[in-house]
């Protein structure tokens, strides 16, 4: 075997399948709630009349992926209704979310910047020429305090279109809506579509549609199946633990030349799962997001220096181990800028 090449995967033959942002085409026991959502969006398609719903749920029980599978089937379903998915974690602020919103209408935004209201007028003229908008804000509690405002605008939106909207809010918890104004809570909080925690053979089922796709038959039974469901059970009925939990045994059993994956790789690699998406994710990050964010692209030096001025001193080596935990969490992405590799581009993943 040559020097570069890696061993032939025996057991994970589609690791991908198990990558937190993969979009199954099959989602178990999320019908009814799919149903729901999706039959607001037709009902207000159909009609002319704005509905917003606001889906609320534990980590990993499914919101953003069933979402993101309805954006899907509503964009062959309804190619001229505009749809666009805003996670707020990553767009914090009225304005970040004013110019993402831009960017997708494709309206051009000078360097300069846009008043808000001469930006929306353009927004609203772009969204006028579709059949319908529908706008997914995810993690919307994590938008920060001074910027629910947007969600003031967002509840007002269907006053100044002519055609349908539906804003589709998604959060943890319900309680950062009674921080809210009343009139935003009316609109766009009240209609809510409850995910709950998954149970024990929930978990399994869906384990194994995933490790149908992802895993080569024969390397896994009930018992690595079992076990994995119950490892997100005691995280909270989360998903994503019990998935990441089986992904993260396929690996290690695979590095170790094992055939199949066994309980016992299981358990060895149940301390390395994280519940939520976020939990690992430090507040000391949030600066480095809130620039990327802002200026797009940037080296890792130019990125480091705007970082030292606006956050906190620390050394360029720490900087980098940042970069790469942030890297690995799916936040960001890097690539090389020169031949040699020395010069990184740190960009946020879309
Ligand atoms: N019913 C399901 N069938 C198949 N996969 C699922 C199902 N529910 C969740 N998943 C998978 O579990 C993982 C977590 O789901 P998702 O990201 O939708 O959780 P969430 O509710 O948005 O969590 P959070 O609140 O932390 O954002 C994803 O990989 C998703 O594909
Ligand atoms: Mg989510």
């Amino acid at each position: 075997m040559g020097l570069f090449e890696e061993p032939r995967a025996t057991i994970l033959l589609r690791p991908e399948v198990l990558d937190t942002d993969y979009i199954p085409d099959v989602l178990p026991h999320r019908e009814a709630q799919m149903k729901e959502i999706a039959s607001a969006i037709s009902y207000a398609l159909d009609t002319g009349h704005s509905s917003n719903i606001f889906v609320v749920g534990p980590p990993g029980t499914g919101k953003t992926a069933s979402v993101r599978y309805i954006l899907r089937e509503l964009s062959s379903y309804s190619p001229l209704t505009f749809q666009t998915y805003i996670n707020c974690w990553v767009y914090r602020t009225r304005y970040s979310i004013i110019s993402f919103l831009a960017k997708e209408l494709r309206i051009p935004v000078p360097r300069r910047g846009v008043a808000p209201d001469e930006a929306y007028d353009r927004i609203f003229a772009r969204l006028n020429d579709s059949r319908g908008a529908v706008i997914v804000l995810d993690e919307v509690d994590r938008l920060s305090r001074e910027s629910t405002d947007v969600l003031y605008d967002f509840s007002r939106l269907h006053e100044f279109l002519e055609v349908p909207t539906v804003i589709i809010t998604i959060a943890n918890s319900e309680s950062f809506v009674y921080r809210l104004d009343p009139r935003i809570y009316s609109t766009l909080f009240s209609r809510k579509v409850e995910f709950s925690p998954y149970t024990v053979p929930q978990l399994k089922d869906i384990l194994r549609e995933r490790a149908k796709i992802a895993l080569a038959e024969g390397t896994y039974d009930e018992n690595v199946i079992g076990l994995c469901a119950a490892i997100g059970w005691k995280r909270g009925g989360d998903a994503r633990a019990a998935i990441s939990c089986l992904y993260e045994a396929a690996v290690l059993a695979e590095r170790e030349g094992a055939d199949r994956i066994t309980p016992e790789h299981v358990r060895r690699v149940e301390g390395l799962i994280k519940s939520s998406r976020h939990e690992s994710v430090d507040p000391k990050f949030i600066p480095i997001v809130e620039i990327l964010r802002e200026r797009g692209e940037l080296t890792v030096k130019e990125l480091y220096e705007e970082y030292v001025r606006r956050a906190d001193k620390i050394t360029l080596r720490a900087f980098r181990n940042y970069i790469k935990e942030l890297e690995s969490l799916g936040v960001v992405e890097t690539r090389r800028l020169n031949v040699r590799g020395y010069v990184r581009a740190v960009r946020l993943r879309e």
